[in-house]
Parts: C-alpha cells; structure tokens; sequence
C-alpha cells in the first residue's frame, strides 16, 4: 500500500460525503435513453419520462434481483424502465406499474434518489444511510437567456471531492500551480450553513501563437453547495466577457472520482478590446467561440490540479502561512458533510426505521 494511504490518521472522514453530486448532463441521458453508472459506491440507472421527469434510481430489481443498466438489457419504454429478467416496469417516482402476467405487487419498488436539474445538469442527493436531502442547492436557475449552451467535460482520477474543492480557497496554488498574478482575495470566505463563497481577481498572461503576450483580467466568485458543486462565475474585463464555470467532483467507487467541467459563456456584443476575428464573426457565433477557448483553458488549468491531486495525501495538521488564504474555514466548513452516526440518528423513529430500510 503507498505510504500516503497507510496511515489511518491522516484519512478522510469517509469518501462519500452528504450532499448534491452531478449524475448527468440532461441531453445525455435523452441521448442515451436510459444510463447506468457507479455513483457515490452505488450501481445506478438514469432515465427520463415521456413528460421529460428525470430518475436517479438503485440499479436492482426488487423482484428477484436483476441489474436494470443496459448492459443486462434492460430498456426504457414509454418512459418506464423496463426489467430485462421478468418484465416488470417502473415509472420515475420508482414504482412498479405493470407486470407481464399479473398485477403488479404494491410494494416493487425501486429506492429512488431526489434529484435536482440546473441548466441542463441533473443532480441528485446522497445522504447517509439513505437519509432525506439537509439541505438544498441554491433555489434559482442562472439566467440562459444571453449566454450560450453549456458544454461538459469529465476527468476521471484518484482523488477526493474535498481536496478538489479546497483549491477554492487555496489562494497560493493559483499563482504557484497556474501562473496567475495580481490574485486578490480581498474578502474572506463567507460561510452560511451549507454554502461557501470565495471572490478572487486575478491576471493571466497568455502567449498567442508565441508570438504576442496578452493580459486578461478576471473577477470571480465561487459559489460552494457542498463538495459536489462548486459554481464560478465571472466576467474577463478586457473583453468584456462574462463567464460560469462548474466544478462538478463525483466519488464513484471510494477511490476514484469524476471531475466534470462545466463552461458557459454569455453574448458579446461589443468587445472592449480588439480581438483578430472576432468583429467578423456574427453576434451568436462569438459566445460558443469563446466557450470552447474557455473550456480548453479550464481543462488545461485542472489537469495541471490533476497532477497534485492524484499523487497528493491528506494533510489533516497543515502547516500554513499567510499567503494560503481561508484553509482553516474551509475545513471547518466540510466537517458538516461527514455527520455522526449520533446526528444521522436524530431523525423521528419511524423515519430513521425507514432511512435504515431503504438506505445506502
Ligand atoms: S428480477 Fe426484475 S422482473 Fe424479475
Ligand atoms: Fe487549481
């Protein structure tokens, strides 16, 4: 075993903390008609409704067990899942609707996550021991109307959702790891039960073509529901560009995680600097070029992250300096991701009875 893993002490809580985690860009699971993956050390299958309702579901079949992914054949059909080993079929609240030869019993059902979709990306809430979502991710959708499609990107690694979110508020690696400059965290973090923010500026000077170096200037604000979404937004100000970008981390089996990259550009009308091309380029086409340089350059900063992230261990006494930004708050604020067996059982009697059935 690497000497990084060996010691107890220096692990994580656990690899799966509560909260909201990516499963599915809405157009992928349409694409796909039905989806199965591992999330968050589960088997589970997405499929959406002839009414466009999305289901995050356990991957079994509580007949006799059968997997309900593709792989075992099973479909979707007039938006119910369909069971490859018997036949029964399951609308998306999870219930058993019909089966080929008899009535369907009552109590088929299949153990359903809540889900939750913001522009065009499906979430879903994992509690422990199965426990109802604690708390909700924020309650209104960023504007479409002006901004260009997103586009989604995922890496896959050894890591773990809480040391990919901490370079948030780890001020230094921006400019140590990426090369920024001019970074400025004039306001500490805020902290609100559940969510985090953190606003930065900084500078990043870029060769093109090797030829000439230009400067952009951004301002950014992280957003933090949890370790499962992190949402910046911002605007380049020598441009004139405003900018989202989502960092979507997924534990999958305990070990690995998906990384999903979510970019998101608004119009530009008038740009404030020359840029060679752009003012040929009609209105609409601007918005997705600069999405796709957006989601290359995000792409090329995080596996610069990658790097660290995969080979690092968890330092659960680190020795700070001034330069490292709100560290400290930070771990202070994911200690509420990993609550206790004495919090998860506050819940009312027959709640928790039920959390215990129906958990993961
Ligand atoms: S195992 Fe699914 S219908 Fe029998
Ligand atoms: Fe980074």
């Amino acid at each position: 075993m690497p000497d990084r893993l060996r010691h107890a002490d220096r692990a994580l809580p656990s690899p799966f903390p509560e909260g909201w985690y990516f499963v599915a860009g809405r157009r992928d699971v349409l694409k796909a008609k039905l989806i199965q993956k591992i999330w968050m050390g589960e088997d589970i299958v997405v499929w959406c409704d002839d009414q466009g309702r999305i289901c995050v579901a356990e991957a079994y079949c509580p007949h006799l067990g059968s997997f309900l992914g593709p792989d075992a054949g099973a479909s979707v059909c007039d938006g119910r899942l369909v069971c490859p080993f018997h036949g029964y079929e399951f609308d998306v609240s999870g219930q058993c609707m019909a089966t080929p030869f008899a009535p369907p019993p009552r109590s088929a059902r299949l153990r359903v996550h809540e889900t939750r979709e913001i522009s065009g990306m499906v979430f879903a809430w994992w509690g422990i021991n199965g426990r109802e979502p604690q708390w909700q991710l924020p309650a209104q959708d960023p504007e479409q109307t002006g901004w260009c499609g997103i586009h989604i990107q995922t890496l896959r690694f050894e890591g773990h959702p809480q040391e990919t979110t901490e370079n948030s508020v780890d001020m230094a690696h921006l400019r140590y790891v990426h090369g920024y400059h001019g970074v400025n965290a004039d306001n500490p973090v805020v902290v609100d039960g559940p969510y985090l923010e953190s606003r930065f500026d900084f500078r990043r000077t870029q060769s093109i073509a090797g030829v000439a170096n230009v400067t952009f200037e951004f301002s950014a604000t992280a957003h933090v529901y949890g370790l499962g979404y992190s949402f910046v937004e911002g605007r380049e100000h020598s441009i004139g560009v405003d900018f989202r970008l989502w960092v979507l981390a997924t534990p999958i089996d305990g070990k690995w995680i998906d990384l999903s990259l979510v970019t998101q550009t608004g119009q530009i009308r008038d740009p404030k600097r020359r840029v060679v091309g752009l003012g040929f380029l009609p209105r609409d086409r601007r918005a997705p070029l600069f999405n796709a340089l957006s989601s290359y350059f995000q792409r090329r900063d995080v596996m610069q992250d990658v790097a660290i992230w995969r080979r690092k261990r968890y330092e659960p006494r680190p020795r700070l300096c001034r330069s490292d930004g709100e560290i400290t708050t930070y771990r202070a604020y994911c200690e509420q991701f990993y609550p206790g067996p004495e919090e998860v059982l506050q819940l009312p009697r027959e709640e928790a009875g039920s959390a215990r059935m129906t958990g993961g």
